[in-house]
């Protein structure tokens, strides 16, 4: 096959498209990790990261890394082996967040949901109100559980820490959320909020991101978890001279700082609502292709992906495979349990009406082709009519 001509379409569900003035802003020689130049840098993309994790009291940790790396992070800064933590576990990613952490000795109270669905926050309060003893640590959430498309009511799992009376933290994992969908670290009472440059932060991958909350700060002085890259006292302790414990990631620190002020000229509602628009025109697209939505309560729709049941009889992946073969368009595979099952249309970071509109007619165009009763032009049709107010 011949290389495809036109711009490739990522419409997974991260990484998403590097806008051309961040790519810019990496453009440009290595500069000192240790000098006046870098120190500067340093503290503009700590401070601007705490305005997007909307947090005055938090403290901004970076390393390089991925979310995974963050998940560690999270764990061994916090918690003890031994430790009980209250897992909330509703697809692929908040298992790998709970496996982190059973693989540091801790112990897992797994509250097991069905793909598709989020976190209960009734059901996390009942069972922090059977745990007389108080020995759950932690609460470990994943705010947009992105193999699902399902976005968990973060503000009601926090209530009901507090109508339990427990006082275990709240681990939230924003890796696909945050500087998409709201997340307020301050007013939503989370301890540890992690994440990564590849999403709706629009870097490329490669960072590892934390916000982490007073308390969280005081339980890592006496969490023995082992640690020694991820420890974040060394981290904390040197950026106070604008520098870190290791060579950082100087050019995505140089693309960060950009991408800050891109979404700070657009503004974090902007962005949300945005964010929102978008999510819901895809949505009607799918609804008018028949399909159905892997996230059942409205509620909890995601606003960065769709998670779009395959209709019975076809292979998720063969389609992804088929859509990239045939238009360079990628979409995200099934994953976990929908494994073969689902495809995943990402609609997060740098995206506009026309981007989302081009991914929708690939979409539309290729179910057609293998062989879903799909009428060509029904979703485009839906999507548009709610994007023009029709
Ligand atoms: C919700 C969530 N958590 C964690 C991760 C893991 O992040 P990474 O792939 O950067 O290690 C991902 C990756 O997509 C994710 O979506």
């Amino acid at each position: 096959m011949s290389p495809p001509s036109g711009r490739p379409f990522l419409q997974i569900p991260g990484p998403t498209l590097v806008p051309d003035r961040i790519v810019r802003a990496m453009a440009q020689p290595i500069i000192d990790h240790r000098g006046p130049r870098f120190e500067a840098l340093v503290r503009e993309c700590l401070d601007g990261l705490k305005r997007i994790f909307q947090t005055e009291r938090g403290h901004v940790l970076l390393y390089p890394g991925s979310g995974t790396g963050a998940w560690e992070a999270t764990i061994v800064n916090t918690l003890s082996p031994g430790d009980r933590v209250l897992a909330c576990v509703n697809g692929f990613f908040s298992s790998g967040f709970a496996r982190t952490a059973a693989a540091f000795g801790v112990e897992l109270e797994r509250l097991d949901l069905p793909y598709g669905a989020g976190v209960p926050a009734a059901e996390v309060q009942a069972r922090l109100e059977r745990d007389h003893a108080r020995e759950i640590r932690a609460v470990l959430v994943v705010h947009n559980e992105t193999s699902t498309g399902v976005t968990s009511d973060v503000p009601a799992v926090r209530q009901a820490l507090r109508r339990a009376g427990h006082p275990a933290l709240l681990l939230v994992d924003t890796v696909s959320s945050l500087a998409s969908i709201d997340f307020k670290l301050d007013a939503w009472g989370v301890d540890v909020a992690l994440t990564g440059p590849q999403k709706g932060l629009m870097l490329p991958p490669g960072m590892a991101i934390l916000a982490a909350s007073e308390r969280a700060i005081a339980a890592s002085e006496k969490a023995t978890c082992p640690r020694s890259y991820w420890d974040w006292q060394p981290v904390l302790e040197r950026n106070r001279r604008g520098q870190y414990p290791y060579t950082p990631a100087t050019m995505l620190l140089f693309g960060l700082r950009e991408a800050i002020a891109i979404l700070e000229e657009e503004g974090l509602a902007n962005v949300f609502a945005r964010h929102a628009r978008l999510a819901e025109a895809c949505r009607r697209a799918v609804r008018a292709w028949g399909l159905e939505l892997l996230c059942r309560n409205p509620a909890e729709y995601s606003n960065t992906l769709t998670a779009v049941v395959m209709p019975e009889g076809f292979d998720s992946d063969a389609f992804v495979a088929h859509v990239y073969r045939r238009l360079n368009l990628s979409l995200g595979v099934g994953l976990g349990d929908m494994k073969g099952r689902a495809f995943r249309i990402g609609h997060l970071g740098s995206l506009n009406e026309l981007e989302l509109l081009g991914g929708l007619a690939g979409v539309e165009m290729m179910l057609k082709e293998f062989g879903a009763p799909v009428r060509p032009g029904s979703g485009l049709a839906a999507a548009e009519e709610f994007l023009t107010g029709a």
